[in-house]
């Protein structure tokens, strides 16, 4: 019998309402045309949820996301919410809070240069005339960001505040396998980040990645320390197949390889557990300062539904075709304000609108 998927949707905050609404319109297409049986339920998370529930993750969230196959995320955050404590605000206490609890240990960044928006790279034509395709594996929860302890105090009439990173070797071995599997579906390159000139952390890890790294001998594996894997990023990105990196680094470097794409309005994401259980979610974040205003771009939301139909329903054809209408509206000239240098910028919804019926032509 065919599997009926059931997707929590968690718009959020900021823009997450106004691009979900075209992830819908994708969604529509995938149940009317593509005849996948799958069904929605939406969910309060973020700061919404703090003024509606108390909570910035709910109780009937989190049921709904368990009961669910995977979690199609918005975003969260924003100015109002800032003046809580750091573990009280959206970000920690609903999207951390819900990659520890699910175990998404595995955090999947791709960014690609898209031919037809070439000129908006703030890299130099001759750099990127090859293009570049890099895929950010990052270490979701471990690391500095959940480190114990972390607090802070007063000593010697100063405050002090302090985190920990710190990394086991499971950790790293788990992060580095998934690594070193998906680039031997690509280019067979594995670059490790880290820092080991200075951090024992960073030494631990680097140890670790060698030693997963035996187990597949056709993949090429490298190490930079991140000081010089940003300045290598912008120098050849096409030197690059797959980044493994600490939650830290990737955070920095996925923001990183986004910008030189054009815009971090292009980046999905997809956050996994061992059973292959996921968030999916765009890179950007919430966007106060566009939010309302029809501007945003809805790819990064798109592209990350289209995660979400190649890594949890397994539906890699039509994942491909997801992603090849999104190539499609860009190369018909379609362009939302922050990828467009007129102004000749369609609307969010007028964006979405011609993804969907792409998908639908090229069904
Ligand atoms: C990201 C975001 C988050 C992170 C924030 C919102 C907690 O920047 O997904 O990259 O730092 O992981
Ligand atoms: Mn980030």
């Amino acid at each position: 019998m065919k599997k009926n998927y059931r997707i929590a949707v968690l718009p959020g905050d900021g823009i997450g309402p106004e691009v979900m609404q075209e992830a819908y319109k994708v969604l529509d297409v995938l149940k009317k045309h593509f005849f996948i049986s799958l069904e929605t339920e939406e969910f309060n998370i973020g700061g919404i949820a703090i003024d509606s529930d108390g909570f910035a993750l709910p109780k009937k969230t989190l049921i709904g996301c368990e009961n669910a196959d995977a979690i199609l995320f918005g975003s969260v955050g924003g100015k109002k919410w800032n003046k809580l404590s750091l573990q009280d605000r959206p970000e920690i206490a609903s999207l951390l809070a819900l990659r520890k609890h699910f175990n998404l240990f595995c955090n999947l960044r791709p960014s690609k240069l898209y031919p037809e928006i070439k000129y908006l790279s703030p890299l130099r034509p001759d750099i990127i005339q090859s293009g570049f395709d890099i895929l950010c594996v990052r270490e979701l929860i471990g690391g500095i960001y959940f480190g114990e302890p972390k607090g802070e105090g007063i000593k010697n009439n100063s405050q002090y505040a302090f985190d920990t990173e710190i990394y086991y070797e499971y950790e790293v071995s788990r992060i580095a396998d998934v690594a070193f599997k998906l680039a031997s579906t690509r280019k067979n390159k594995v670059c490790s980040i880290d820092k080991s000139n200075v951090l024992q952390s960073s030494l631990l890890w680097r140890k670790t990645v060698n030693k997963i790294s035996k187990k597949y001998p056709d993949v090429n594996l490298s190490h930079l320390y991140i000081d010089n894997a940003v300045m290598q990023i912008i120098k050849n990105p096409n030197q690059f197949d797959v980044l493994l990196c600490s939650n830290m680094f990737g955070d920095i470097i996925s923001d990183e390889c986004a910008m030189i794409t054009g815009s971090i309005g292009l980046l999905p994401s997809a956050s996994l557990n061992e059973k292959n259980f996921g968030l999916y979610e765009p890179a950007g974040g919430s966007a106060p300062d566009i939010t309302g205003k029809n501007i945003a771009n809805p790819i990064a939301q798109i592209l990350s539904l289209s995660m979400l139909v190649r890594y949890g329903m397994n539906l890699n054809q039509i994942a491909d075709k997801i992603d090849y209408s999104v190539n499609d509206v860009l190369r018909k000239g379609y362009k939302t304000l922050d990828i467009c240098n007129n102004d000749n910028y369609v609307t969010t919804s007028k964006m979405g609108s011609a993804i969907a019926d792409s998908l639908i032509n090229g069904k």
